[in-house]
């Protein structure tokens, strides 16, 4: 069982919130990016990604960059961000087209056969972990917020406060992978009203001790963080969006197109496992990661949110 543990502090990155690139080299080399062609980085938060994949494409290319999160595009795209043309690039900087709204649109939104490369590198960015008023972090006290699009959809508090106790549970159990869903789901339901995460959490510590997973310090996780996980998830439909963007890769790559997917929990995994399995044995791709690429201890040690990233590519046929 792989749970996300990006709820923790980061150093280091670019701008005032950090936010260190996961296996960023590793993706790029798999994107195998080729200057002229046009490449969507689905959740192109502060750029990361999207910045060197655009140094690739040079002034010929095309980026296109989703993000459901309307902060992270206005820092993006702005005069300042990773997006704007760096001043060594010259005149050598593709055209960007920055798009607000969710990956699950891409087929609606991109054109069949259009896309030499597409990357997704899922869950939430430091932006948002960073932010204590966006709710998502169990580490500063906050609304219970946790939207990706603050535009739109129920709030966590909503969820929390208003959704059955059996149901719940059951998203607590199958978005957090967490045992002790039923005890969790009680002792919420007993604490209504919970309006802020910091009262989540007490409500969640009191109904279940702290796990051990493994010998790893890191691995000793925070007892809401399965509950919090689950919640987010549940808040931004993140796997029904995710199966529709892996529904819609195939349609929108090029033959030769590459699709390069980084999660971080293991119910995304095997949704994009299962998902570039199919499409082999359908004939649409060709495997190029038999086994999950994970990042090396030196790049988890330089940036912890990396420890449960796993990253999947197959290349269009
Ligand atoms: C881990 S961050 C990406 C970080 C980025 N690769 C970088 O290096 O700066 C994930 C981003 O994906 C966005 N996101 C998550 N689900 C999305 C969806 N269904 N559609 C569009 N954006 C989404 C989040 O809002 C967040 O900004």
């Amino acid at each position: 069982m792989r749970t996300d543990t990006t709820d923790t502090p980061e150093r280091g990155g670019h701008g005032a919130v950090g936010h260190v690139p996961v296996l960023l080299k590793e993706a790029i080399d798999f994107l195998a990016v080729q200057r002229g062609g046009t490449c969507l980085d689905a959740t192109v938060a502060l750029g990361g990604h999207s910045c060197e994949i655009a140094r690739r494409l040079g002034a010929p290319g095309h980026l296109i960059g989703f993000d459901k999160d309307p902060a992270a595009l206005a820092i993006v795209g702005g005069a300042t961000g990773a997006l704007a043309r760096p001043a060594e690039q010259g005149a050598d900087w593709p055209q960007i087209t920055l798009i607000h709204g969710s990956f699950a649109e891409v087929a609606e939104r991109i054109a069949p056969a259009t896309l030499d490369g597409l990357l997704a590198d899922l869950g939430v960015s430091s932006l948002q972990l960073q932010d204590a008023a966006r709710g998502f972090s169990f580490q500063a006290e906050g609304p219970l917020d946790m939207r990706m699009n603050p535009m739109s959809g129920e709030t966590a508090e909503q969820v929390v406060n208003h959704i059955d106790e059996r149901e719940l549970a059951d998203v607590i159990y199958e978005f957090g992978e967490e045992r002790r869903s039923r005890r969790i789901a009680r002792a919420i339901v007993r604490s209504r009203p919970i309006r802020t995460t910091r009262q989540l959490v007490e409500v969640i510590s009191a109904a279940a001790r702290p796990m051990k997973l493994g010998q790893h310090k890191y691995e000793r996780i925070h007892p809401a963080t399965r509950t919090f996980q689950a919640l987010r998830i549940f808040v931004n439909h993140e796997l029904d969006d995710l199966k529709a963007l892996l529904e819609a890769a195939p349609r929108v790559l090029k033959p030769g197109g590459r699709l390069v997917v980084i999660s971080f929990h293991s119910l995304e995994d095997r949704i994009v496992k299962d998902a570039l399995r199919e499409g082999a044995k359908q004939g649409l791709y060709r495997l190029l990661t038999k086994k999950p690429v994970t990042a090396t201890e030196e790049e988890i040690d330089r940036n912890p949110r990396s420890r449960s990233a796993k990253m999947r590519a197959a290349e269009k046929v």
